[in-house]
This record gives C-alpha cells, sequence and structure tokens, in this order.
C-alpha cells in the first residue's frame, strides 16, 4: 500500500492512478470528501490533519511509498508559508514514525533557500527538512504541469473563449510544461529507487506565454487578438477578473516566478508528453467552464 496525499486532487490523483494501473493499493490523506473520489471506493480517504499526529501515524503505517503533494499555492488566512513547511515536517515525521520506507517529495524547478518568492523558499526549506529527516526519499521538481484537472491552460481557453482581445503579460515569461502522467510516472520509477535523488520533471518543449496563448487560441477555435500589455497590466485584470470569478487568478509571485524563468529547467527533459499535442485533444473541452485554483499550487 502507498499513500498519496491529496489522490483526488491535481498531481495526486494522477499519482494515484498510475499505482492503482501498476496494481498498487492506495491510501489518501485529503481535506475532501469521498464524494469527490475520481476512484470510487478503490482508494480509502482519511482526512488530512496535521494538528493530529496520532491519526497521521495511524494513516501511514503500512505505507511502503509516501507521496508527498501537499502545498499552498498562496497564503491565506489560515496557512502562510511558514506553516506549510512545519505541516510537510510534521508528515515526514508521521511518516517516520509510522515505519515509511520511502517519501517521494513533489517540490518545484528552482526551489531555492535564497529566492526572493516565499513559495520557491518554503518549497526549498521542505527539500532540506527531508533531507535531514534521515528517511529515504526522492524529490521530484517540476515545471508548470498540465493534464485534466488543470487550471491555467484552461483559464486562459476560457478567456480566449470570451473576449475580443487577450492581454500577454510580457514578451519574457517562459514556461516548460510537463505532463502530469509524465510526472506520476517519474515520481513511481523514484520510489523504487534506493538512493536519494532530486531532479527536475520538465517537458520537451521551452514555451514563452505568447506561444502557450496562440497555441491554445489555435486549438480551441478563438479568434481573440492577443496584445502584449506587459506584466502590470496583465495583474491587474488578472486581479479584476479575480474580483468577479472569486478566485485568486494570477499573484504577482506566479507571474513573477513566469518572468524570471523558474518554471523551466536548465537539465535535459525527463517528461516525453508534449503540451501542443494535450492541448490539441482536449480543444472541445478545454475553457468550456472557468477552473477554480483555489490554493491549488500553481494553476
Ligand atoms: N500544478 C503545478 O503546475 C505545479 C508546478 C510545480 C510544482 N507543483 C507542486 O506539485 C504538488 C501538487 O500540486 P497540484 O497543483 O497538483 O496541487 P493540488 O492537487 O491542488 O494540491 C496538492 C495538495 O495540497 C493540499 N492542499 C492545498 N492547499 C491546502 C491547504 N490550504 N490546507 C491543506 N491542504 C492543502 C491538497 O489537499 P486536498 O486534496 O485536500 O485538496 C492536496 O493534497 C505541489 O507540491 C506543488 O507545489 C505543482
Amino acid at each position: 500500500m502507498d499513500l498519496v496525499t491529496g489522490a483526488f486532487s491535481f498531481t495526486g490523483r494522477y499519482i494515484a492512478a498510475r499505482l492503482l494501473e501498476d496494481g498498487g493499493e492506495v491510501r489518501t490523506l485529503t481535506r475532501r470528501p469521498r464524494s469527490e473520489s475520481p476512484f470510487g471506493d478503490r482508494i480509502e480517504a482519511m482526512p488530512l490533519d496535521f494538528s493530529n499526529q496520532d491519526a497521521l501515524v495511524a494513516a501511514l503505517r503500512g505505507a511502503d511509498t509516501l507521496y508527498n503533494t501537499y502545498w499552498i499555492r498562496f497564503p491565506d488566512r489560515q496557512t502562510t508559508f511558514e506553516a506549510a513547511v512545519r505541516n510537510s515536517s510534521t508528515l515526514f515525521e508521521a511518516a517516520r514514525a509510522a515505519g515509511v520506507r520511502r517519501v517521494v517529495q513533489l517540490s518545484v524547478t528552482n526551489a531555492d533557500p535564497a529566492s526572493r518568492y516565499p513559495y520557491f523558499r518554503g518549497k526549498a526549506a521542505v527539500e532540506a527538512v527531508l533531507a535531514g529527516s534521515g528517511i529515504s526519499h526522492a524529490i521530484v521538481r517540476p515545471t508548470l504541469l498540465f493534464g485534466d484537472g488543470e487550471v491555467l491552460v484552461n483559464n486562459i481557453a476560457w478567456l480566449l473563449r470570451r473576449f475580443p482581445v487577450f492581454v500577454l503579460p510580457g514578451a519574457g515569461c517562459r514556461t516548460q510544461p510537463v505532463a502530469a502522467e509524465d510526472v506520476a510516472e517519474l515520481c513511481v520509477e523514484a520510489a523504487g529507487e534506493r538512493e536519494n535523488v532530486i531532479f527536475d520533471a520538465a517537458g520537451p518543449d521551452v514555451l514563452t506565454f505568447e506561444e502557450l496563448a496562440r497555441l491554445v487560441r489555435e486549438s480551441v477555435g478563438s479568434r481573440a487578438r492577443p496584445v502584449r500589455g506587459g506584466p502590470r497590466t496583465a495583474l491587474t485584470l488578472a486581479r479584476l477578473l479575480g474580483a468577479i470569478t472569486r478566485q485568486t487568478v494570477l499573484t504577482r509571485e506566479e507571474l513573477g516566478a513566469l518572468e524570471d524563468d523558474l518554471l523551466t529547467s536548465a537539465a535535459p527533459p525527463r517528461g516525453r508528453r508534449r503540451l501542443a499535442e494535450w492541448v490539441s485533444a482536449s480543444g472541445a473541452d478545454l475553457g468550456a467552464t472557468f477552473a477554480s485554483g483555489e490554493n491549488r499550487p500553481w494553476r
């Protein structure tokens, strides 16, 4: 049995699906009700409650590998990044107490203790906690993930379907999207290794934001005109849209990370699935509804 945090959410769902396909048994820790399970009764769900260490240990007992996807996209009234680091540490402690053999930790490309972005600093802090824990581990650092259930590309499509212009944040934003399926495969492979490892999970193509938007535009048959508005205009419009939809559409930090190329990798890409192929296959559904990215990291 393996434990996947957030198996009803995005990346965790892909990891759980991979494990089930391989004939494994999966348990999850989640805030979500069982009714949200895309797996029916095939996955046992327990509450992700960091204040109850005994319950965490009990949930983790008998698990071979903990696949940890837990993180927050931005701080809110309930959880700061510092708290998310502490929560991750609590989870690793529980894993050790429960005798879990290996932890596979979802991090992010360019996690750095000196980063000016709290998200990337926090991820580096969690990596350091895990590295110092003595538990056998793999740290997988994805770029921007794509796949069914993701938010960013979907919401670009949503905008392109509805408005005559699409404001680009600037020429400098680049990303190297990786398929959630590829990340899941890499995580499961890394669970099977013995050495402690850390590696980037990036896709085969580096795209500017403009190339990404044009790809989506073509796929959904939009006639919206992409215009370069600059980061400040893009952020202002994202906030306006956020006020209407009651969502955090794009944070300053997320835009900054894209401008600083933090969602690209210097290593040879390990992901093989191409964003262009997924976008063209998903065209009919992409952006049909606005996807909620409330505290779901990097949507
Ligand atoms: N998505 C990307 O493009 C991307 C890129 C780079 C790195 N990553 C990393 O990959 C991992 C998975 O990302 P994802 O986008 O797939 O995220 P996600 O599924 O939306 O969330 C991951 C997990 O975090 C939990 N979570 C989120 N906010 C929480 C809160 N306030 N309190 C308690 N639990 C909370 C979710 O719990 P529930 O199941 O209860 O919702 C879920 O278990 C994260 O560590 C993220 O940093 C993602």
